[in-house]
């Protein structure tokens, strides 16, 4: 049985050591804070306003100033940044707080379709830190899925 890890790895394609290649540097150090602040909030936009309803619904109960704020302050600390997620919320324990929804491999597809495009349209992030934050964003989004599975099998669902 491969390890949430090896299967995040085989899924996004991602080696372990590029995803958390962003560990290397700091990147809240090379960016500052808004460019962030801008990539959580493009994403976002493009999320609750997705055409594809399924997608969009997944969203429906969160206020999105509050997703917002909760996305961009996990990426500032998991960035070398300060720790303001874990000041207001805790320990970020993704797959738990992901386990409400439907965190499928379709689900993650569409996720990063969108993040690919914020991060696109976020020209205050150079090259390089776009290709290390990807990098870390897609297997994560893997991570997840596959956490998701194991609880799932875990509770009996097919
Ligand atoms: C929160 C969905 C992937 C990090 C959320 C929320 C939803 C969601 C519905 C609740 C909105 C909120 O209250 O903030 C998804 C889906 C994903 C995905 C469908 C597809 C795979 C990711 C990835 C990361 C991430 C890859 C990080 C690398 C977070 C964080 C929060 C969050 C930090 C805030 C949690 C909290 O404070 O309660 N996500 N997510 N998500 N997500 Fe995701």
């Amino acid at each position: 049985m491969q390890s949430l890890q090896q299967q995040a790895t085989t899924r996004s394609g991602v080696k372990q050591e590029d995803a958390f290649a962003i560990e290397k540097v700091n990147l809240y150090q090379r960016l500052g804070r808004d460019p962030f602040v801008k990539l959580s909030t493009n994403f976002y936009n493009r999320v609750y306003e997705d055409e594809q309803q399924w997608f969009r619904s997944i969203f429906a109960n969160f206020p999105k100033e509050e997703a917002i704020q909760n996305q961009y302050e996990f990426f500032i600390q998991r960035m070398g940044g300060p720790p303001w997620y874990s000041q207001r919320k805790g320990h970020p324990a993704l797959i738990g707080r992901h386990a409400p929804f439907a965190i499928t491999e379709q689900a993650a597809v569409r996720w990063l379709e969108h993040m690919q495009a914020a991060i696109d349209s976020t020209p205050e992030i150079d090259p390089d830190s776009r290709k290390l934050i990807l990098n870390f964003l897609k297997h994560t989004a893997y991570f997840l899925v596959a956490g998701k599975e194991i609880m799932n099998r875990r509770n009996g669902a097919v």
